[in-house]
């Protein structure tokens, strides 16, 4: 018998719901809160408000889009942790009323787990074991999978993480939150090797991006007016392939350390076009078999959240009612 699950994700400013039948996503409806952009990053307090005004309707189009009626679920399922805890406590409350009133399963899903496994969303799916890089706003991991639900942390950032990196370098531009995507798209017009910024040195599979935005803004107070505006697509390439340096030289050393030739990539940088490429081209050099999520698949999002939740029904991994979610949260 099949199992129709609903997911919820909210940990920071996106509003997603998804609605998974097996593994296969009927759908994925995620509403992008617009009002954090003139702050130049997310206000806390205004993404748990806008989540309030999102969710039913979110939920909403989430079930007739896949054509489900909220009474055939089987389970409920929503991010607990990591993420921003006004945030997290909007899909938190409102999959336990859900839970409550249907008298159904609740499962608690861990965001970054989730991401990993967007990657077996698609029929083109890695075999185990893989490695994950995964690269969000809030981290920089790369993770080990063995099996779904058997994923571990083998290095990750000891200060920003990359996406951060790129929001903060734009900002140092003067480009608009979230900068990662501006970034992208400037950098495909310009030299990668015009500027040169410096690379840290960190021990074993660990990264560190917090040297980096020091690195632009130094080298930004040493120019003359209008120097920012003259060269934004050269600025752009420079600051992503650094990023990309650092993440694919990380990548390639856990490769070397476990033999794991399956290499996987997450998060919403795993949208960025530069980066794409590079690790496509690494992995062609190296012999190695890479693995792209979807576009949608790859910022915050619910399905993520609904295909980890799939393998956690199969094990009949569900919370009580009294579940809270949590703002940081180790595996
Ligand atoms: O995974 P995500 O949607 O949310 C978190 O869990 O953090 O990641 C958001 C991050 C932001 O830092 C954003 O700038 C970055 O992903 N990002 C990008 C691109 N698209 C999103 N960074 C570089 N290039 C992109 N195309
Ligand atoms: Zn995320």
């Amino acid at each position: 018998m099949s199992t129709i699950i609903l997911a919820i994700e909210s940990s920071c400013d996106e509003t997603s719901a998804s609605v998974c039948v097996d593994r296969k996503i009927l759908s994925n409806f995620i509403a992008n809160q617009t009002v954090h952009e003139k702050y130049g990053g997310v206000v806390p307090e205004l993404a748990s408000r806008a989540h309030m005004q999102n969710i039913v309707p979110v939920v909403d189009a989430a079930l007739k889009n896949a054509n489900v009626e909220l009474q055939n679920i089987d389970a409920i399922a929503f991010t607990q942790a990591p993420g921003l805890i006004g945030s997290l406590l909007v899909g938190v409350q409102f999959a336990k009323s859900l839970a409550l009133s249907l008298n159904k399963p609740l499962i608690a899903v861990h965001h970054m787990q989730a991401h990993v496994l967007a990657n077996l969303i698609d029929t083109n799916q890695p075999s185990f074991p893989f490695l994950c890089l995964t690269v969000s706003g809030g981290h920089t991991q790369i993770v080990l999978a063995k099996s779904p639900l058997d994923l571990t942390v083998i290095g990750q950032t000891i200060d920003d993480a990359a996406g951060e990196a790129f929001d903060k370098s734009a900002k140092l531009l003067g480009l608009p939150y979230p900068g990662g995507p501006l970034i992208d798209k400037y950098a495909k017009e310009g030299n990668p090797l015009a500027f040169k910024f410096a690379e840290p040195q960190i021990a074993e599979l660990d990264f560190s991006f917090s040297g980096l935005k020091t690195s632009v803004l130094y080298f930004l107070q040493k120019q003359p007016e209008g120097f920012i505006e003259a060269n934004i697509n050269d600025l752009c390439a420079s600051i992503q392939y650094t990023i990309i340096n650092i993440l694919l030289k990380k990548l390639k050393k856990a490769v070397q350390l476990t033999g794991v030739k399956n290499v996987c990539i997450a998060g919403g940088v795993s949208a960025n076009s530069g980066l794409r490429n590079s690790l496509m081209a690494m992995g062609e050099k190296h012999n190695w078999k890479v693995y792209i999520p979807k576009f949608e698949y790859c910022t915050d999002n619910a399905a993520m959240i609904a295909i980890t939740a799939f393998y956690k029904y199969q094990n009949k991994d569900f919370c009580e009612l009294s579940v809270n979610p949590s703002a940081r949260a180790s595996w």
